[in-house]
Formats: C-alpha cells, sequence, structure tokens
C-alpha cells in the first residue's frame, strides 16, 4: 500500500516547473492529484519545460503512471474560482487532504521594481497572485478538512521573503512571498485544533524552465555565479523541493505546523 492510497491533494500552479513535480510526487505515492492552473498548458512558454514533458499535461503524465489526476482551469486570484474548485474536488472525491498552495511568481523587473518606487498595479497583481490567491486556497479547503478533522497545507515562500535583494530590487515580490510565511504561522493556530497542519516552504534558487530562463539566461557563467552564493555548491532541482513537500504531506510531518522550511541548499543572498 502507498503512504497516500486513498488521499486527495490539490495542487496549485501544477502545469509546469515546481508545482508540476509535487503533482507528480504526490501521485507516485498514491494520492489523487486535482492538477489546478490558470494555464494548464503553461510548460510551453519554455524550451525547457517542454523538452521535459513526457506527455502532453501533467495530468496524461500522471495517467500514463497509473495515477488518476483532475484538470482544473482556474485563477487562483479569483476567489469564487478557487470555491468552485475545492466544489468540484469533493463532487469528484469526496474529500481533501492536502492542499499545495504553489501558484504564484513575480512580475517586472528588479531595477523598475525596488521598495521605495513600488508600481501600485505591479503591487497589486503580485500581491495577488501569491498572498490573495494562497489565502483563498485555504480559505476554501478549510471547511473540508474541519469536517475531516485532518489535512495538510503547504505554502510557497521564497528566499526573497526572507531574506532582501542586495538593492532593494523585486520587494512586492518579497514582501508579499514574506506575508505567505507569516499568514501561515496565523493558519497554523487557527486550524490545528482541528489536527491540520500548515506550514511553508522557502525555495532558493531552484533550476526550473522558467529560471533558467529568465533569471540565469543561458550561460554557465552566470549560473556559476549564482551557485557561490550557495553552500552546496549547485542550484537546487524541483525534485529537492518535493521531497520536501512529500514529508510536509505525509504522516513524516504530523507534529510539524507552523514551520517555515527553507529548501536553498544555504543560499546566503550576496
Ligand atoms: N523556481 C524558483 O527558484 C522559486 C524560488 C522561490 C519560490 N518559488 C515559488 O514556487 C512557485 C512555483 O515556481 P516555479 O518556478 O515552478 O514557477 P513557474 O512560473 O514555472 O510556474 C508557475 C505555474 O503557476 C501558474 N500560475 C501562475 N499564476 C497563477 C494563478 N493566478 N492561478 C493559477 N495558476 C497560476 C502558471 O501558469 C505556472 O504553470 C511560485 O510560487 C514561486 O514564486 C520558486
Amino acid at each position: 500500500m502507498k503512504k497516500l492510497e486513498g488521499k486527495v491533494a490539490i495542487v496549485t500552479g501544477a502545469a509546469r516547473g515546481l508545482g508540476r513535480a509535487y503533482a507528480k510526487r504526490l501521485a507516485g505515492l498514491g494520492a489523487r492529484i486535482a492538477v489546478a492552473d490558470r494555464d494548464l498548458q503553461s510548460w510551453r512558454e519554455f524550451e525547457a519545460e517542454a523538452k521535459d514533458m513526457t506527455a502532453e499535461s501533467t495530468v496524461a503524465e500522471i495517467a500514463a503512471l497509473g495515477g488518476s489526476a483532475l484538470p482544473i482551469e482556474v485563477d487562483v486570484c479569483d476567489s469564487a474560482a478557487v470555491e468552485r474548485m475545492v466544489e468540484r474536488v469533493v463532487a469528484e472525491w469526496g474529500r481533501i487532504d492536502i492542499l499545495v498552495a504553489n501558484a504564484g511568481g513575480g512580475r517586472g523587473r528588479p531595477i523598475d521594481t525596488k521598495a521605495s518606487t513600488l508600481d501600485p498595479a505591479l503591487l497589486e497583481l503580485v500581491v495577488a497572485m501569491n498572498l490573495y490567491g494562497t489565502v483563498y486556497c485555504c480559505n476554501a479547503v478549510a471547511p473540508v478538512m474541519k469536517r475531516q478533522r485532518s489535512g495538510k497545507i503547504i505554502t510557497v515562500s521564497s528566499i526573497a521573503g526572507r531574506s532582501p535583494s542586495r538593492d532593494g530590487g523585486y520587494a512586492h515580490y518579497g514582501a508579499a512571498k514574506a506575508a505567505i510565511a507569516h499568514y501561515t504561522r496565523y493558519l497554523a493556530q487557527d486550524l490545528g485544533p482541528y489536527g491540520i497542519t500548515a506550514n511553508c516552504i522557502a525555495p532558493g534558487v531552484i533550476a526550473t524552465g522558467r529560471i533558467m530562463a529568465t533569471v540565469i539566461p543561458g550561460s554557465g557563467d552566470n549560473s556559476r555565479g549564482r551557485t557561490d552564493l550557495v553552500a552546496l555548491k549547485r542550484l537546487g532541482t524541483v525534485e529537492d523541493c518535493a521531497k520536501v513537500v512529500e514529508f510536509l504531506a505525509t504522516d513524516l510531518s504530523d507534529y510539524v505546523t507552523g514551520a517555515l522550511i527553507p529548501i536553498d541548499g544555504g543560499l546566503v543572498r550576496g
């Protein structure tokens, strides 16, 4: 019997990158997975993501490995749509055991997003994609998990939410990710009496297709400069993060809640 046999998980932002790795890992452990994304074909945007795909979507990949997955196109910034997503999963499978609120990311360039010159529209967008999207998903699954008196919620911060960039750029993203980590501590207090855990992960620089194409564009030299700041002298992989998600989604972490777990290889921002 697999560790998560009979369990149901929602993974947001699961069409590519880290979310796809979380969805596939939990499916490999036997969970049924709602693969939620604003664009279920978002892997098409980055060549490295497209190359990595073994089928036309995360859902198809899970099915090919003998797992069960449900595709849900949803924008996590839309609270009503998030509620509908949860209703659909409950209608399909009757329960929700795990939420990985992974959808999110940044917008704009570091040079244009310094802390004292933030454009209100960009600030609103990035706070919505990250903080509001996370809160809406937690709000929507909480009543189901409370009824079950069990559940595991995993939220996603970032190294940027723990330590500022040297020049104060990308402040909107850092602030939103710091807010997610602190929100998760409140969530853990709120839901603990129902047997529900809530923990947050803070990835460092993880080599997803997006990061390799935008943050570390092509050149090996740039990539070397990045790894100098990492104690383990390499960038993270999606599997490095998926292993921690496995810990937080299974009984290995039953007495862990309100924690913030960095997954950054010992990165110190230079
Ligand atoms: N890759 C890294 O190095 C890194 C580091 C720290 C934190 N993170 C965080 O991890 C998460 C995943 O990162 P990634 O590198 O895999 O990102 P990515 O951009 O490759 O993938 C994000 C996925 O989320 C989806 N998405 C974005 N906004 C959405 C919305 N509003 N509603 C529904 N789906 C939405 C996208 O369509 C995409 O499929 C993000 O929250 C990111 O901020 C990543």
